[in-house]
């Protein structure tokens, strides 16, 4: 019988050590959850890293068993390794110039050294556990390499590949010293996926550029291999969302806040702490509505969620103290006795606590500066069970290719930002319900689920595909 086997940087449970005690949690991201039905199946199995430095064997094969119980495989990272292949090559230098901050990348021949290392060590994980038939499913921008590793040693194996951020200009990618090792490394696969059809367009002349290689209809001519390239928008487990929203738990947690709220109304911002989703721009526009409507003094709050991520790597701990300072200068510079302008939170909320913090929020901002997808944008939407709210969503997220009736803006004009927060708190109600209405239909019928049995079948078919040419 034939398997599948999912890879990924992360595994979907992250170990963690508190006090010398290690402690397993189950990630509620929407990949881990997209791909539980899948790799949870009888023989497959997850691959991936489990977070933290492991100090010694015993340690390994305690954490390793405890994995393998829920159909995970630990690929251990040395604490060099972490250095140099997620800090260093993975965050900055891929992560800033896929997002078009190359001015954050650095160029590290031992970062570079690092990445294969690690990618040929993803590999030998895999091909302990894949047969020589079984389909291959990696995923995202540090396991770039993997797929060509694999088809060497699996000539015969259903490879699929998705990138989760986006693909930038052939412009940014021809700056790296290694786009041409990263280019062939990815055509590995069978089928390789982005959120948007921006995104393939850029890679497809990446690989013309570098590579030589040509694609018609969504069919990419490398060498004696026909590789298929196609465009799958992610979404989340939407009746998770809907569920968490209407819980007694969220209710219990929103009935909380708005007492401390009072009648104050909230705008939303919620992200993992990156450069890349515009945190202190938001912030900067926030203090421009403060600054141009006055009438919104004392009746609006700005409730902001940064998830403290990446913190070893100097651009996100540079990010940190620029937000700390901007809160901290509209917070002085407005609060009054009875309102506070911004209430900033550095941490994670579990899912009943952000359900409730999506119910509370009439207006969520979403403004990255790039964004692969942007997944809060499907969950604020997924939340609204009474149908209003609205979402101001930036043209340079991947949502915003779907999202159409959200107030889309260019994230890097404040203005145009500032005065979209205006335009949300007067919305009349009726407008709010059909722009809603609308856009939860769409992530309602293309939840996770979808997402994933698409990538499958689709990854099948090329398989199929292949084997007729190679027959004919
Ligand atoms: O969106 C890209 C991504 O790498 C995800 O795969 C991941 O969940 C998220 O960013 C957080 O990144 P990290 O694994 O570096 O904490």
């Amino acid at each position: 019988m034939s398997r599948t086997i999912i890879v990924s940087n992360r595994l979907p449970t992250k170990v963690q050590r508190t006090e010398d005690v290690l402690t397993f949690q189950s990630s509620e991201g929407g990949l881990a959850t997209g791909l539980g039905s899948i790799y949870r199946q009888e023989g497959n199995v997850w691959v991936g890293w489990p977070g933290l430095f492991v100090e010694d064997t015993a340690e390994e094969e305690y954490v390793r068993e405890q994995l393998r119980q829920d159909s995970m495989v630990p690929v251990f990272l040395t604490e060099a390794e972490i250095h140099d292949f997620y800090e260093g090559f993975s965050n900055s230098t891929l992560w800033p110039t896929f997002h078009y901050f190359p001015q954050y990348a650095t160029y590290e021949p031992a970062h570079w050294a690092a990445y294969v290392a690690v990618n040929e060590k993803f590999c030998q994980a895999v091909l302990a556990q894949a047969g020589p038939d079984d389909t291959i499913w990696v995923h995202d921008y540090q396991l770039l390499l993997l797929p060509e590793m694999l088809r060497k040693a699996r000539p015969e194996a259903t490879i699929g590949f998705f990138l989760h951020i986006p693909f930038p200009s052939y412009e940014l990618i021809r700056v790296l010293p290694w786009a041409k090792e990263l280019m062939a490394g990815v055509l590995g696969a069978d089928l390789i996926g982005f959120h948007t059809f921006g995104f393939m367009r850029h890679f497809l002349s990446a690989v013309s550029h570098l590579l030589g290689f040509t694609a018609q209809n969504g069919r990419l001519e490398a060498g004696d291999r026909s590789i298929l390239v196609d465009t799958f928008p992610m979404g989340i487990d939407y009746d998770r969302y809907v569920e968490a929203a209407a819980s007694d738990t969220a209710r219990e947690h929103e009935a909380t806040y708005r007492q401390v709220l009072g009648n104050t109304r909230a705008i939303l911002s919620i992200d993992r702490l990156d450069y890349s989703k515009g945190i202190a721009q938001r912030l900067r526009a926030f203090e421009l509505l403060l600054l141009r409507y006055p009438e919104w003094r004392e009746q609006v709050s700005l409730i902001m969620v940064v998830v403290p991520s990446r913190d070893q790597v100097a651009q996100y701990a540079a990010l940190k103290e620029e937000i700390d300072e901007l809160v901290g200068r509209i917070n002085s510079a407005y609060r009054t006795m009875r309102w506070t302008p911004i209430h900033y939170f550095y941490r994670s909320f579990p899912l009943d606590e952000l359900a409730s913090l999506y119910r509370l929020a009439e207006v969520a901002l979403v403004t990255p500066m790039r964004d692969g997808m942007n997944l809060v944008a499907k969950e604020f939407v997924a939340s609204k069970a009474d149908h209003r709210g609205v979402l101001i969503l930036s043209e340079r997220a991947g949502a915003a290719r779907e999202l159409s009736d959200a107030l889309i803006i260019n994230p890097t004009d404040m203005h145009q930002l500032t005065e979209a927060m205006h335009d949300a708190l007067v919305m009349p109600e009726p407008e709010q319900i059909r722009r809603m209405t609308a856009m939860q239909k769409l992530v309602g019928q293309y939840n996770v689920f979808a997402w994933t049995k698409l990538f499958m079948d689709r990854l099948a078919f090329s398989k199929h595909r292949q084997h007729t040419l190679d027959t004919e």
